[in-house]
């Protein structure tokens, strides 16, 4: 894993969006695994100012989104579709057929998630994939626990990770407890993976991160065998490591 230090969310966000608007120049038909959450926001507002500014385009960009809560509409604030399309999509190019998150709503949750996967395969799988961590090392919605060689699936959302999203509900009985989301394997699959990191609520996950074992306990812990990582992290969530 390459480690990359960074002062802190601005510097993570910066070095983010260079890197992804690079591989969105360097690769033909890019395909981009995205993540939503706090951590990756400044690296959206950074692409929409480059995407104004014509340093990029998503003409020919397809994304897959890590996750979704079960039972939210596309348009209930607190869904993941809502939110990528209020932070980054309505403001660049993108067509949205080539906008791939899965639907919380779905009749068959089992199907969508096949679905899912079967259009990620069609697309030739993800060429980067953005990801953020949990406080307990989970990566998309995969707690610890989770087989790492799961495929997209349906998962129970621990209380620990109830409550830290409880921040974006009026409160904590409405935050779903469910969610669809890539399994770790399908994580794993990305040609090139960019870890984000920032604040001391993740200093404990990074200490985790970079000094402990591979484990299901610790689901991000299975980076350490991707041959292409990049953590981008800042002082306050290296502060303990
Ligand atoms: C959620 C998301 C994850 C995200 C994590 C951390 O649980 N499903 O993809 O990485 O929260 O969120 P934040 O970036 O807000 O700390």
């Amino acid at each position: 894993m390459n480690l990359i230090k960074v002062k802190n969310y601005d510097g993570m966000s910066e070095k983010a969006t260079k890197l992804i608007v690079n591989r969105i120049h360097a690769i033909e038909n890019p395909v981009l695994g995205l993540a939503t959450g706090s951590t990756p926001e400044g690296l959206y507002q950074r692409i929409i100012e480059k995407y104004k500014q014509e340093e990029v385009s998503f003409k020919n960009v397809t994304t897959f989104n890590l996750d979704e809560y079960v039972g939210l509409e596309q348009n209930d604030t607190n869904s993941y579709y809502y939110f990528m399309n209020d932070k980054l999509f309505r403001h660049v190019d993108i067509a949205m057929n080539c906008v791939h998150i899965p639907s919380g709503i779905a009749e068959d949750l089992e199907k969508e998630c096949t679905a899912f996967e079967r259009e990620l395969g069609q697309a030739g799988g993800i060429d980067v994939q953005v990801l953020g961590i949990g406080g307990n090392g989970h990566i998309g919605f995969n707690e610890p626990g989770t087989s790492f060689s799961s495929r997209t699936h349906v998962v129970d959302l621990e209380k620990s990770t109830i409550q830290a999203n409880a921040r974006f509900f009026h409160s904590i009985e409405e935050v779903p407890i469910q969610a669809i989301s890539m399994g770790i394997e399908t994580i794993m699959s990305s040609k090139e993976i960019l870890l984000l990191v920032s604040g001391e609520a993740k200093a404990d996950a990074m200490e985790k991160l970079l000094l402990g074992e591979v484990s299901e306990d610790f689901p991000a812990s299975i980076l350490k065998k991707h041959e292409h990582v990049t953590i981008i992290a800042d002082a306050a969530a290296l502060s303990i490591a």
